[in-house]
């Protein structure tokens, strides 16, 4: 705004030779100190990043690694390129600027120039271009990976399936393991993620392990992740994708393969049922949540009173048609599109700064009753839509976009979060 004043005055000065030529001479300088201004301000921001978690100059396995391989050298040389523009621009505007001297013979045309200036970007970009083309093709083979995961985007969360194949049975999976939000791998292995969504398009991105790549529905993309080291690795949707694109979290967990065995040995396990009789708290609520929650949550192994399995029917009630399989929610250290913390925020700490040869440990640990951050848990149970914005009209077949508020009681609340607990 403060810009229009100065440009009527400029158009006052226009009918003065004499100031305007003050004002031509003064403005080149004036122009640069912003430039300056502005390049130390965005260079402060980056140097803000220095411990971000998502940082794509820090990569954590091959994958990552090759990107970072083919982004270093192009961007010092799009960073020279860069400069000796700006230098070769700085000097040509002050060096040739407007003195009030006589217009220059105009020429057309330098052959050799041409040439050589035709010449030297076809050489880099043909250069850049050799070496992009081989990192893609590399990132694109998936032959020699030995785990798959079906990765399927939904409006606002990650479920990981894992299937059971040949491959996948070498590392114990001998049922399909369903999970959300975490994604659960061993070290030193090529993972195969085949990437989906059930809604609209959706992105998935864990910088330290490997570039993005978009889940669209009706269509299967291959992504493959694969980490050196034990480590706790964030990312998030990288494609907008309605109300909660902002509340997409993911994350992916790498173990060492012995501890990544003993996690699939616990998620394959199914949850207790209680008896109809039993009026242990655990059992009250997990009768609260089989009236209230099971509709949508499938929970492995809950029975029906009738002594039939309680088998949920996300389908009916969600445009998306699936919601998170709660059966190991203890197990994960986040929860509602891996936005909120499961753990409170000493527990937390701990999990996320673990020094590598300790976070397998820590985190299968899961959530325990001295860790578990209750109050937000009950917040939500309370108001999912308050903590995470969703479409609170349900659509013509009365389906919703995510967790509407059920209008639970304070003690239904405190019954089912008892439950939630036991699932470990
Ligand atoms: Cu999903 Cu953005």
């Amino acid at each position: 705004m403060s810009s229009l004043p100065d440009m009527n005055h400029e158009d006052h000065a226009m009918n003065d030779h004499e100031e305007s030529a003050v004002s031509r001479t003064k403005r080149p300088w004036r122009r640069a100190v912003s430039a300056v201004g502005l390049l130390a301000g965005m260079a402060f921001l980056a140097s803000c990043s220095k411990n971000s978690p998502q940082d794509t100059w820090k990569p954590k396995g091959e994958n990552a690694q090759k990107i970072d391989d083919l982004q270093r050298p192009v961007f010092l040389v799009a960073g020279i390129v860069g400069v000796l523009v700006v230098i070769a621009v700085g000097y040509a505007v002050m060096r040739f600027r407007d003195r009030g001297q006589p217009i220059p013979k105009q020429t057309h045309g330098k052959p050799a120039l041409e040439i050589v200036l035709t010449i030297i970007p076809f050489v880099i970009l043909a250069t850049i271009g050799v070496f992009t083309a081989r990192s893609i093709v590399d990132l694109a083979d998936t032959d020699g990976c030995e785990m798959t995961v079906n990765v399927t985007g939904q409006q606002w969360w990650w479920e990981y399936d894992y299937p059971v194949t040949p491959a996948n049975q070498k590392w114990g999976i001998e049922k399909p393991i369903v999970t959300s939000g975490e994604l659960v791998i061993p070290t030193g292995t090529c993972v195969l993620l085949r990437e989906t969504s059930r809604d609209v398009i959706h992105s998935y991105w864990i910088p330290a392990l490997n570039g993005k790549k978009d889940a669209v529905p009706g269509r299967v993309h291959e992504n493959k992740l694969q980490a050196d080291k034990p480590g706790y690795y964030s990312g998030q949707c990288t494609e907008f994708c309605g109300l909660s694109h902002a509340n997409m979290r993911q994350w992916a967990i790498a173990l060492d393969p012995p501890e990544f065995a003993k996690w699939v040995e616990n998620q394959q396990r199914d949850a207790v049922a209680y008896a109809e009789d039993d009026t242990s708290p655990e059992a009250e609520g997990y009768r609260a949540f089989r009236q209230n929650c099971s509709r949508c949550h499938q929970v492995n192994g809950m029975q029906n009173a009738d002594g039939t399995p309680t088998i949920a029917a996300p389908e009916n009630n969600i445009v998306a048609g699936a919601v998170p399989n709660l059966t190991h929610l203890m197990s994960r250290s986040r929860f509602a599109g891996a936005t909120f913390q499961l753990l409170n925020n000493d527990c937390n700490d701990r999990l996320v700064k673990a020094a590598s040869d300790q976070l397998g440990a820590i985190y299968l640990e899961g959530v325990d009753s001295k860790c578990l951050n209750r109050q937000q848990l009950e917040q939500w149970l309370r108001n999912a839509p308050e903590m995470k914005p969703m479409y609170v009209k349900p659509d013509e077949q009365g389906r919703l976009r995510g967790m509407p508020n059920l209008g639970l009681s304070e003690a239904q609340i405190d019954s089912i979060v008892t439950y939630l607990q036991t699932l470990k």
